[in-house]
């Protein structure tokens, strides 16, 4: 179990210009990674690329040992929601469902709707937001928000989760809560996280820390 990128490049515009270029990585099931460079340097797009919602201009992604090129969209998709839970930079909660609703969305594509509800309201409450989890993303604070899509990633319990800045619009102490948060999933739950950070304290929690510059990976 394992994510192998071999050769992977990503160009976009015309003429194509690569914002990720020739990246070899493994990432090992379990681990915690840290993905950190300055703005622009392309984290958002390699993590895209890890996690399958984007494909390489060049070069092979393997996740558990499936080349996700050679996968069918309907293959990828059953494959992800299952298996991997996502905390984009922008959260995309869906604004005419509850807070609940949400959450329990990857869950109800599942067919285990009944089955999940305990845990999220674990987890609503684990997160400090149980009295919103009747409310629409809309009457919630950005933080909230927030930890409402992080809820949602975890809902399956994935082998991995991928989280682009989740900790953006929280204040310290509840970045630290859901750092710790993921600290302890990867470590009874063997989760593995991949996680892109400008913040030093956070990227600290990781075991891995990668730097890209210029849509490289700088070697040390
Ligand atoms: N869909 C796209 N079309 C064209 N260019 C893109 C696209 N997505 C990203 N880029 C470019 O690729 C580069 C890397 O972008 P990316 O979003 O990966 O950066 P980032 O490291 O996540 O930055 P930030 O810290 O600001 O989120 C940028 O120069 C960006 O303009
Ligand atoms: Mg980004």
């Amino acid at each position: 179990m394992s994510i192998v990128l071999t050769n992977v490049t990503k160009s976009f515009s015309k003429p194509p210009i690569p914002m990720i270029k020739n990246i070899n990585l493994t990432i090992e099931k379990g681990e915690f990674v840290s993905l950190t460079g300055k703005s622009g340097s392309g984290k958002s797009t390699l993590l895209y690329l890890i996690s399958s919602l984007d494909m390489p201009t060049s070069g092979t992604i393997e996740i558990d040992g499936n080349n996700i090129s050679k996968m069918n969209s309907k293959e990828i998709h059953s494959f992800r929601n299952k298996n991997m839970g996502f905390i984009f930079q922008f959260h995309y909660l869906l604004p005419e469902f509850t807070s609940l609703e949400n959450v329990l969305m990857p869950a109800r594509k599942a067919g285990l709707l009944k089955e999940k509800l305990i845990l999220a309201e674990e987890l609503f409450e684990k997160f400090d937001l149980k009295e919103k989890m009747h409310e629409p993303p809309g009457r919630l604070s950005g933080g909230q928000q927030q930890r409402v899509a992080i809820v949602r990633s975890m809902i399956m319990n994935p082998a991995y989760i991928f989280a682009d800045e989740p900790t953006g619009s929280l204040d310290s102490s509840n970045g630290r809560k859901v750092m710790e948060i993921f600290k302890s999933i990867n470590r009874e739950d063997k989760t593995t996280i991949i996680l892109v950070t400008h913040d030093t304290e956070f990227a600290n929690y990781s075991s891995r820390k990668i730097t890209l510059v210029d849509g490289e990976i700088q070697t040390i």
